[in-house]
């Protein structure tokens, strides 16, 4: 008998949180990811999936009904092959990696629904005409390699096998080493299993308060903002806190400083007249040398910039950058800025949307998913949200009742039953 939903979640839960955390650390390939995955194929097993991995670090469950009949069809992807692909599996899954000090639903939430999904539809006695596979993609959160969604970019060829090559962790530890020293034989690149899916749905907790407002418990999301990650290198001149005089300083963390109150400026200026459509974050600092009684020789920051459209998004980094180089030619300071990862902006299948909306509330969402990947690759893919009460995310505070994930389990059963029957 397979765990149910509440048991999978009990089993999940401890993994990746250490005592002194309420917050999970999944890095990918660290032992806690891996446990992650682990863990995966054993639920995989007791549900008698056929479990594949490809040399990108994704897992792969397949339940491959005695009914499905698949054409192994090895073929370019090209954009407009939507409707040709009917025939093809059913894929649906998320991640099992997570931010640092992330919350418990973003990316399990959606693991866990499809396991849960394949029971319930084995308890209404539904044999789908086609494959269904769950899948794990790694690192969607990008949070050891810095590039989004890396293990489904690989897998659908949106990323070349050498950009990813050149990734390393904050440890300087390249990728491929990273994945050998979990175990893994790192094969980077496109994957053939890929080749075979018609369509994905992706289940995933909402990260906003759309459902909470709409007193909802399961929405359709319409559209993902495009969004990227830059890297700011601000260098100055080290010197002595208490000898130098102020006006001889070149002091990168004072660029730093200004550049990060013109991000959230520019980001509120850029939403004056129209609701909301630009966000500008500074999360992530690295200072050298980082002592109390020296001044920095350099400071490297990360923007993470949304917007809802990507000419807003060129024009609010253009906007961003130009503040931190006029600071800089103040200061003194010098300033690189390197794009790290761009997700394009992406409009869910509306064919597929519509068979599968069933009177739910349609959302856009700001936040990025592998669903953004696949659907930019070419393959028709829809994406349900479950409320989050508490609207938090990327936070241990993130949350979902469990009364509203088992609607969303209930809801992904019956988008599978829609597309795989
Ligand atoms: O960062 C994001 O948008 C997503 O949660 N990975
Ligand atoms: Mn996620
Ligand atoms: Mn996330």
């Amino acid at each position: 008998m397979p765990d149910d939903f509440e048991t999978m979640w009990a089993h999940l839960a401890p993994i990746g949180r250490s005592a002194g955390t309420t917050g999970y650390f999944r890095q990918p390939f660290t032992v806690a990811e891996r446990e992650c995955h682990a863990w995966f194929v054993e639920q995989c097993r007791t549900r008698g999936l056929r479990i594949e991995h490809d040399g990108n670090g994704n897992t792969i469950g397949w339940w491959d009904s005695a009914a499905a009949i698949v054409r192994h069809v090895r073929h370019p992807r090209t954009p407009d092959e939507g409707a040709e692909r009917a025939g093809l599996s059913v894929l649906t899954g998320s991640h099992l990696d997570s931010v640092l000090d992330g919350g418990a639903y973003d990316g399990p939430l959606g693991v866990v629904s499809a396991l849960a999904a394949v029971d319930v539809l084995r308890e209404r006695g539904f044999a789908p005409a086609r494959p269904i596979g769950v899948a794990v993609f790694a690192e969607e959160e990008g949070s050891r390699f810095g590039l989004a969604c890396l293990g489904s970019r690989l897998a659908t060829g949106v990323t070349a096998p050498e950009q990813a090559r050149e990734l390393t962790d904050r440890d300087g530890v390249r990728l491929e080493d990273a994945m050998a020293a979990a175990g893994l034989a790192p094969a980077l690149g496109p994957s053939a299993w890929l080749d075979d899916v018609g369509c994905y749905v992706e289940l995933h907790v909402e990260q906003g308060r759309d459902l909470v407002d709409r007193d909802e418990p399961v929405g359709l999301a319409s559209a993902i903002w495009p969004h990227g990650r830059y890297r700011f290198d601000f260098t100055g001149e080290a010197n002595h806190a208490g000898t130098t005089r102020m006006e001889d300083r070149h002091d990168p963390m004072l660029t730093y400083a200004m550049t990060a109150l013109a991000a959230n400026k520019q980001a509120r200026l850029a939403s004056t007249g129209a609701p909301d459509v630009a966000r500008a974050t500074f999360g992530r600092l690295e200072v050298t040398p980082n002592g109390t009684n020296a001044i920095a020789s350099r400071v490297t920051a990360w923007l993470d910039a949304r917007c809802e459209s990507e000419e807003r998004l060129a024009d609010l980094l253009a906007a961003i950058e130009k503040q931190a180089r006029d600071r800089a030619g103040r200061d003194g300071t010098g300033l690189e800025v390197t794009l790290e990862s761009l997700s394009p902006a992406v409009l869910f299948d509306h064919e597929l949307g519509a068979r599968l909306a069933a009177g739910k509330p349609v959302i856009a969402t700001a936040a990025g998913h592998d669903a953004g990947i696949l659907s930019t690759a070419g393959v028709p893919t829809a994406m349900l949200f479950v409320r989050n009460p508490t609207g938090v995310s990327h936070s241990p505070a993130e949350h979902a009742e469990t009364a509203d994930c088992l609607a969303g389990v209930e809801a992904l059963a019956d988008a599978l039953e829609e597309l795989a029957g």
